[in-house]
This record gives structure tokens, C-alpha cells and sequence, in this order.
């Protein structure tokens, strides 16, 4: 049987696609325990430099698994694991690219949310319609979602269900590029490419830093932005970056 996510390798980036297409991508316990395990492996492999989170060209995913959620009692729900998924990929330090075609709605809307920037094709389709089921989102939607948004507009997909495309999605500063409908997943694996490229380490610190300013409040995320900025001063690379600057070479980052 074909593995629910498939993993693929493009020099330094690191590709997780979903592979369930009989259910949309619906992100059931075994997608979202592969997908962990995928990108903590890869999260402690140094080759791998940066990761794309994709799916098929007509659905990223469909959300949440809905058929073993209607079969999950109250007391189940409570324990799920379902909810231990969203810490362990929002810990991921390698930074996480969502290359949306097609569906991204509920948890696949949030799946896309959780990675660092999203590339989407200009077939995409975001929404949180988990209100139409009874619930709310359960895996950062309504967070993740409101930061990105702000609250009115994040208030109306939540209670609504509404869908929105790749267009307005890339208005409201959900998408970071909105790619033609066959380059989706190239143009998302040439951004991460680009960032493959940089010297890690300092990557690392860029991320952890620029995620701080959604968590703390300014004086401490300058404070810990301070500090990482000292750690990158203390790096190899940061002395190949400046000498090849003013040698007027390329530099050669080793991670170190
Ligand atoms: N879970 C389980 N199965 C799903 C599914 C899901 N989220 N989405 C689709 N499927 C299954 C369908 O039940 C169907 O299976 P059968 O062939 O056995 O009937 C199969 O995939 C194909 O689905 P459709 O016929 O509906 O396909 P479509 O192409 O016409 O429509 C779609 C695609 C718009 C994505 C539609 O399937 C859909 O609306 N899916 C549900 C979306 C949704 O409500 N997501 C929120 C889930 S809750 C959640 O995510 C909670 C959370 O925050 C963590």
C-alpha cells in the first residue's frame, strides 16, 4: 500500500507530500504521525535545510480526518493525540513551507498556518468550515488565523465557514506568492531553495526570532532577538558571509 506521506529530496529541501486521495488528504492520526516523524527527522538531519509540506494539484488538504472524528467519544477527545501533532510541527527549527494546491481547509488550512510561509497555486482554496460540523478549529486556526488576519476578518471565516481563494488569501497576507496552476509546487521548492542556500545556523536564529514576535510581548522579543543576533556573531559563517562580502565572492556557509 502507498505511504500516506511520501518523501522526496531536492538537494537541500526536503519535500513531505500527503498521499491519501480517497479522502481528500484528510489528515488522519497515521498522516499526522508520518508527517511529525518526517520532519523531526529531517529537522535533525543538517543536509536538509528547508521543507516543503505539500499535497496532490486538486487538494492539500481536506482537513481533519471527519470519519473517526464522528466515531471519537467526548472522553477519547480529551486524549486525543490528534492535539499533540500541532505543538511537535510548530517546534520544527528548519523553516516549513506549505505549498497549497487545491483544498486547504480546517486542520489542512491550519496545517498550512503552522509552517512558516505559504506558496499557494492560484487554484487554492483556504477555510475554516469546521463550524458547519459543530466545532471550531482545534489545531491553531483560530489563532494562527487572527494573527495573520486580524481578528474581524478571522472572526468571519471561523463563524462563517467561508471559503476564500488563493487571490484574497494573498491579499489578506495569508499567501506569501500565488503561483500559475502547474508551478505550485516548483515555485514553493524555489523559495525554499533560496533559503537552503543561506547560511543555516542563521536561518534557524531567523526563524526563532521572527516566531517570537507573534508570542511575546516587544521588549522581550527584542531581548531574545538581541540574544540570537549575539549567537549568529558567533558562528563560522557569519565570518565567511562577511569576508566573502568583501573579498567580492560567493560565499561557502558550512553550518557551522
Ligand atoms: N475527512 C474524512 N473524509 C473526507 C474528508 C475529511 N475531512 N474530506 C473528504 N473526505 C472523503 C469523503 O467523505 C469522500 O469519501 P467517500 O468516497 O467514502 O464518500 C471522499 O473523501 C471524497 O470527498 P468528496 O466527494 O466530498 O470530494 P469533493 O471533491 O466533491 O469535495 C471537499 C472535496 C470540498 C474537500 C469536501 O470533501 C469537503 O468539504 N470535505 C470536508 C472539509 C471539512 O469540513 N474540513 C474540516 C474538517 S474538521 C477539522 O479539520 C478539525 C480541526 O480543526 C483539526
Amino acid at each position: 500500500m502507498a505511504e500516506v506521506v511520501v518523501a522526496e529530496r531536492r538537494e537541500h529541501v526536503g519535500i513531505a507530500r500527503l498521499n491519501r486521495p480517497d479522502a481528500r488528504n484528510a489528515l488522519s492520526i497515521e498522516v499526522m504521525e508520518m508527517l511529525c516523524e518526517l520532519v523531526e527527522a529531517w529537522d535533525r538531519d543538517p543536509e536538509v535545510r528547508a521543507i516543503v509540506v505539500a499535497g496532490s494539484d486538486e487538494y492539500f488538504a481536506a482537513g481533519a480526518d471527519i470519519k473517526a472524528m464522528r466515531e471519537r467519544s467526548f472522553q477519547e477527545a480529551l486524549v486525543n493525540p490528534m492535539t499533540s501533532y500541532w505543538p511537535r510541527l510548530a517546534s520544527v527549527s528548519t523553516p516549513m513551507i506549505a505549498a497549497v494546491s487545491g483544498y486547504a481547509l480546517g486542520g489542512g488550512c491550519e496545517l498550512a498556518l503552522t509552517c512558516d510561509m505559504i506558496v499557494a497555486s492560484e487554484t487554492a482554496e483556504f477555510g475554516q468550515p469546521e463550524i458547519m460540523l459543530g466545532i471550531i478549529p482545534g489545531g491553531g486556526g483560530t489563532q494562527r488565523l487572527a494573527r495573520v488576519i486580524g481578528k474581524q476578518r478571522a472572526m468571519e471565516l471561523v463563524l462563517t465557514g467561508r471559503r476564500i481563494d488563493a487571490q484574497e488569501a494573498f491579499r489578506m497576507g495569508i499567501v506569501n506568492r500565488v503561483a500559475k496552476k502547474k508551478e505550485w509546487l516548483d515555485a514553493a521548492v524555489e523559495l525554499a531553495d533560496v533559503i537552503a542556500r543561506r547560511p543555516p545556523l542563521a536561518v534557524r536564529f531567523g526563524k526563532q526570532a521572527v516566531l517570537a514576535a507573534d508570542e511575546t510581548p516587544l521588549k522581550a522579543g527584542l531581548d531574545n532577538e538581541r540574544r540570537l543576533y549575539e549567537l549568529s556573531m558567533g558562528t563560522e559563517d557569519r565570518l565567511e558571509g562577511m569576508s566573502a562580502f568583501i573579498e567580492k565572492r560567493r560565499p561557502d556557509f558550512k553550518g557551522r
